[in-house]
């Protein structure tokens, strides 16, 4: 009943979103509007956290022959991560959540780069084969709904020896407590997280991917269930 009063008042999404003239996935309900609502106050926390790694790993994007680096972004959110890329670089963003476009082309203009926001999903990237120099995801293999699929699919769009930067939080170690909390609460945490699963064994999917090269550290954020990460930099 109170699930029926939340559908109706458009505060849980139908399962299948909306969709664009093009005619991929967009999201453009209540949910997904308070949850880029809700990340949009988490910058700053997220640079605390964050910010020192990624400057480190974004160093490693170059482009070809010394031109403009083409860097594609999976679920950039608030747009955030365009302070770590280089500058002029051509940023090719998927990001399915129309409520964070506002906020990533300001992030563009701010950080003296190109932006072109694409429909679609990590899933099936609307980038040619080859065309991207960078793939860049953070705290997004999470909440996608096949982490094997987006990562045959970055590996598709990178060049040869293009670079996929990440960093995620991931599934605890297999038979520790706190593996079993992150499978306990999986449900409400999506829910509430917009299909985030604390769970995801997103280090075993990358070792699996079939990338020539992966670098890859783990680490711990004061995060509670969702403490355990890891982070690098997959080469194709
Ligand atoms: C937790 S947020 C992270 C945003 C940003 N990358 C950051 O580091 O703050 C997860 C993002 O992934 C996006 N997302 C969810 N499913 C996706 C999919 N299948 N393909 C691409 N992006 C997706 C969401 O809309 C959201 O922007």
């Amino acid at each position: 009943m109170i699930f029926a009063i939340a559908m109706g008042m458009g505060l849980v999404e139908k399962r299948t979103p909306a969709t664009s003239p093009s005619g991929s996935k967009v999201r453009t309900g209540l949910r997904a509007r308070l949850f880029a609502w809700s990340l949009g106050h988490a910058d700053h926390t997220q640079h605390r956290l964050y910010a020192d790694r990624k400057r480190a790993l974004f160093t490693q994007i170059e482009g070809r022959a010394g031109s403009a680096p083409v860097v594609v972004e999976i679920g950039a959110g608030t747009g955030l991560n365009a302070a770590f890329l280089p500058t002029g670089a051509r940023w090719v963003v998927v990001e399915p959540n129309v409520h964070f476009h506002g906020r990533i082309r300001e992030a563009a203009q701010a950080h003296g780069l190109t932006v072109d926001l694409r429909d679609g999903a990590a899933e099936s990237l609307p980038v040619a084969d080859g065309e991207a120099d960078a793939v860049v995801s953070t705290l997004v293999l999470c909440s996608v709904a096949d982490v094997s699929r987006s990562l045959a699919e970055a590996r598709r769009v990178l060049r040869p020896g293009g670079r996929f930067v990440f960093v995620e939080h991931v599934a605890a170690p297999p038979g520790s407590l706190l593996r079993r909390v992150q499978r306990l609460v999986r449900q409400p945490w999506g829910w509430l997280a917009d299909g985030c699963r604390p769970d995801q064994d997103t280090g075993r999917r990358l070792a699996e991917a079939g990338f020539a090269d992966l670098q890859m550290d783990a680490f711990r954020v004061s995060g509670g269930v969702v403490a355990p990460h890891i982070a690098g930099v997959a080469t194709r």
